[in-house]
């Protein structure tokens, strides 16, 4: 039986704060519900674990942005009208069903794999290791901005070919994509960004590197397997989902830690428990709350619920992680469980193909944090914390911390 009524709200203080407090009422009462998103539409909001991994297996949800602006609309509640973003910049693999889907993660998937990830192992620790340098002899920083920003951001740009001098401004459009800000805000730094990526392509054609950019160019140069707006898009797509979700996986984790006392000694006297300890802050506190937007091309059941065609379905990873019927004492951090399957990536043809990256930048980032600062502490009340505001994305707006 349902013990929710008309559609739950998620623009609320309260759930930017605590998501996992609405999360645990709906799993027990209403799994399935109709919800209405910080932008202002409507849709459906999946929050078991079993129903989140069906949701995100089922062909007859579609990822297809042909139709995305026309649903948009429809199920547009807001308040202003709902500014589609410019399609130079959405034509991707995320926001694509097979056989386009299969074609353009195939561009990338090589440079992504575990093994093609290896190559990049010790740039990534001169980056941390550099970062870390920076940090000496301060006491009191912001982790965020000091440390789990730039890390993310300087592997991606190295390995996408962005120039150094350009990334500060990549920060602040990134972020404006991805959080509800002013109407228009979010599809205008989209257009920024995209303009922004149009002239780096010209210049990678006419100089190219030895960067994953200028590989995509010649792929779209050489034949028909990428158009000019999917090159656009497929940049577009790396840059964001490289910025702004490993910052919070490490931002998530350190936080997890300071607030867990016994389970940061138990990691500092035991380093061997790291990789486990980063799957579990995945699991516990993953970077995003609620996967990307899916529709349905049909009516389909899901937990019990019928959803018509035509409507949004949008899947709470955050809420299927800390599912207790998935996983015992969902609510307890414990770096030492046994492997426990969780959905922080994703499930499916669209589980994320940057997970091997992201897995290798937390953990170096976490470990080479922990070793230089043994006396590492918060320095707020975890209440002060604030939380983006964002569905997406779950990270904080700062993490302030003592490093001596
Ligand atoms: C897809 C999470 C890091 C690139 C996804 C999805 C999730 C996710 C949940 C699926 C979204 C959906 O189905 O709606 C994460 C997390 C990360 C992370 C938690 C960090 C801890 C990265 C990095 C990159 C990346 C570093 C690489 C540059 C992508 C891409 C997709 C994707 C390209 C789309 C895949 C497809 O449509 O087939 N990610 N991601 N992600 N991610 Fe990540």
């Amino acid at each position: 039986m349902s013990v929710q009524t008309g559609p739950v709200q998620l623009d609320t203080a309260d759930f930017r704060q605590d998501p996992e407090a609405l999360y645990a009422r709906l799993r027990r009462g209403a799994p399935v519900c109709e919800a209405l998103f910080p932008r202002g539409f409507r849709g459906w909001l999946v929050t078991r674990y079993d129903d989140a991994k069906a949701a995100l297996t089922d062909p007859r949800l579609s990822k297809d942005m042909s139709r995305f602006a026309e649903l948009m609309t429809r199920h547009h509640h807001g308040s202003g009208r709902f500014t589609p973003f410019p399609e130079d910049v959405t034509a991707h693999m995320l926001n694509s069903d097979p056989p386009d889907h299969t074609r353009l993660r195939r561009l990338v998937n090589r440079a992504f794999t575990i093994r093609g990830v290896a190559k990049m192992a010790e740039g990534i620790e001169a980056i941390t290791d550099e970062l870390l340098d920076g940090l000496a002899g301060r006491t009191e920083v912001d982790l965020l901005d000091a440390f789990a920003f730039p890390l993310p951001i300087t592997v991606i740009s190295d390995l996408l070919g962005v120039p150094h001098a350009d990334r500060e401004d990549f920060r602040a459009w990134t972020s404006a994509v991805i959080s509800k800000g002013a109407p228009g805000a979010a599809a205008a730094a989209a257009r920024a960004m995209g303009e922004y990526l149009g002239g780096l392509i010209e210049a990678k054609r006419a100089h190219p590197t030895d960067d994953l950019l200028s590989a995509l160019v010649e792929a779209h140069d050489d034949g028909d397997r990428l158009s000019a707006g999917e090159l656009r898009s497929m940049a577009f797509l790396l840059l964001i989902a490289g910025h702004e979700t490993t910052v919070n996986l490490i931002g998530n984790g350190v936080l997890a830690l300071l607030r867990n006392p016994d389970q940061l000694a138990a990691l500092r006297a035991d380093r061997s428990l790291l990789p486990g300890a980063v799957e579990e802050f995945l699991r516990y506190e993953g970077p995003v709350n609620v996967a990307t937007f899916r529709y349905t091309t049909e009516p389909v059941e899901l937990g019990g619920v019928r959803i018509p065609e035509g409507e949004f379905v949008m899947v709470a990873l955050a809420s299927a992680n800390r599912d207790d019927a998935h996983v015992a004492d969902a609510g307890t951090l414990d770096i030492t469980r046994p492997q426990t399957p969780h959905l922080a990536f994703g499930h499916g043809i669209h589980y994320c193909v940057g997970a091997p990256l992201a897995r290798l930048e937390a953990t170096t980032a976490i470990g080479g944090l922990l070793d230089r600062f043994p006396d590492l502490a918060l320095a707020a009340e975890p209440e002060e914390l604030l939380w983006r505001p964002s569905t997406l994305v779950r990270g904080l707006e700062t993490l302030p911390v003592r490093l001596a």
